[in-house]
């Protein structure tokens, strides 16, 4: 990479968490000397853009880094030569996942926006536009690495391998939640703790946790059971069975709740349906709150508001993942890349979430220390096959590959009330799902 003429391109600029980007991009500058970034965003998202374009540049200013910030909406111009290009795209905007978190719940399913019949929506209308910005990225930056955070991103990332060429890695907040949040229980720096994952995103285990080298696993385990477990924004944090972390002998991400807790999952999110509406329903009041703090010309920070949504360190996770490749470090990080055999019951050509070494090469699995207990591997085998099934299904508008997918999720669990959940998300998505209309 060429040192002094640094290029990321972030498609999505117009997000809330923009800011934490900036704010990420202005501490690494010594080791991460971003020249230019450009936040690109389409029409309907122009005057957010415009807001987070302004508040990046008063940030950097204020910081006294010289990271030149462009906006626009010419997602060519913007990719063209760059070194990196994140995703973090909402197509259909809120109302879109607004929905995806209603239909499931019509018919006695979750509706959440990643797992299940909700992540599902989001998968047939993201993979499509991704795979559209992979043709331009294959076309005008070909060297450059995808880091992509939009949702459903275990199964875009999946989607990029299978249907691209660009290098890509696909990227989470939750590892770097995990290990935060076991430094917090353990009483130490987070420097300290070394954790190994095995999974999907949104569904996977820690387990292997090295606290100065020591393994502290049961200690952890322990620990997390007198208390909630590991817990995420976004996620209720309905306390495990007594016993239950014990006797799995791994952490489980929160997003398992919805599988191990599905019944009090379930009716949780009823009564909040009642009274605050879905999860999107408050992510809007969230979001235009900060948007209105974000345009106040003298603010020139990132707001402490911005810590109500469920992305928490997701900047953190975004740049050590780019500084790394950028300066060959060779360091452990959690991300989703292509199997390649590392979990054995998995397809070869499945994106996983597990450690990888990180260097200018991109991201390489490293082997589990740990064969796949068979407590986690017929869940892990279905779910993977379900989002095998999705992306086919929104590459291709296969109708009999959507209605399996649902069919086999342990979230839905009934032909019946696939096709039905199936049925809506079509309709109420037409404009974005062309693939099954033509
Ligand atoms: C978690 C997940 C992210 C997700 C976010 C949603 O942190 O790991 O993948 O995007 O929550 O948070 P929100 O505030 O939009 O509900």
């Amino acid at each position: 990479m060429i040192k002094d003429s640094l290029k990321i391109a972030v498609i999505g600029g117009g997000s809330s968490y923009t800011p934490e980007l900036i704010e990420g991009l202005i501490e690494h500058y010594h080791e991460f000397p971003v020249k230019d970034l450009y936040l690109v965003d389409v029409e309907q998202g122009k005057e957010k853009l415009e807001i987070i374009g302004s508040l990046s540049r008063r940030m950097v200013e204020r910081a006294g880094v010289p990271i030149r910030i462009h906006t626009t909406l010419d997602r060519k111009k913007a990719i063209k030569n760059a070194n990196f290009v994140t995703t973090q795209i909402r197509v259909g905007q809120l109302e879109a996942r607004s929905r995806d978190e209603r239909i499931p719940l019509r018919y006695g399913c979750i509706g959440q926006e990643t797992t299940g019949a909700g992540g599902f929506a989001k998968g047939l209308r993201t993979i499509p536009v991704i795979l559209d910005i992979c043709r331009d990225i294959e076309q005008l930056a070909p060297q450059a690495f995808l880091i992509n955070f939009t949702n459903p991103a275990g199964m875009v990332t999946e989607a990029v391998l299978k249907y691209s060429d660009v290098r890509s890695i696909g990227l989470c907040n939750l590892p770097i939640g995990t290990k935060m949040q076991v430094a917090k229980i353990m009483d130490v720096d987070v420097s300290k703790v070394n954790i190994e994952i095995v999974g999907i995103n949104h569904l996977n285990w820690a387990y292997n946790i090295q606290v100065n080298g020591i393994d502290v696993t049961w200690e952890v385990i322990e620990k997390f059971s007198k208390s909630r477990g590991l817990t995420v924004k976004n996620v209720p944090d309905l306390g495990w069975e007594p016993g239950f972390l014990e006797s799995l002998g791994m952490l489980p991400c929160s997003y398992l709740r919805y599988y191990y807790l599905k019944d009090k999952m379930l009716e949780e999110q009823l009564q909040t349906l009642k009274t605050k509406g879905t999860r999107a329903d408050t992510v809007k009041k969230v979001e235009s709150e900060l948007f209105e703090l974000y345009k106040d010309p003298d603010l020139d920070i990132k707001p402490p508001q911005l810590e109500q949504r469920g992305g928490a360190y997701y900047s953190e996770a975004a740049i050590n993942l780019m500084t790394s490749i950028y300066n060959n470090k060779r360091d452990i990080q959690a991300v989703n890349v292509k199997n390649n055999g590392i979990i054995p019951c998995l397809p070869h050509d499945a994106s996983i979430e597990v450690n990888c070494v990180i260097g200018s090469d991109g991201a390489s699995p490293v082997q589990l220390t740990q064969s796949v207990s068979p407590k986690v591997k017929g869940l892990l085998q279905v779910v993977k096959a379900y989002e095998e099934l999705s992306v086919e299904a929104a590459v291709k508008g296969d109708y009999d590959c959507a209605l399996h997918a649902l069919t086999i999720h342990p979230l839905v669990g009934s032909s019946s009330v696939a096709k039905k959940i199936l049925d809506d998300i079509l309709e109420e998505n037409k404009e974005y799902l062309p693939q099954f209309y033509s």
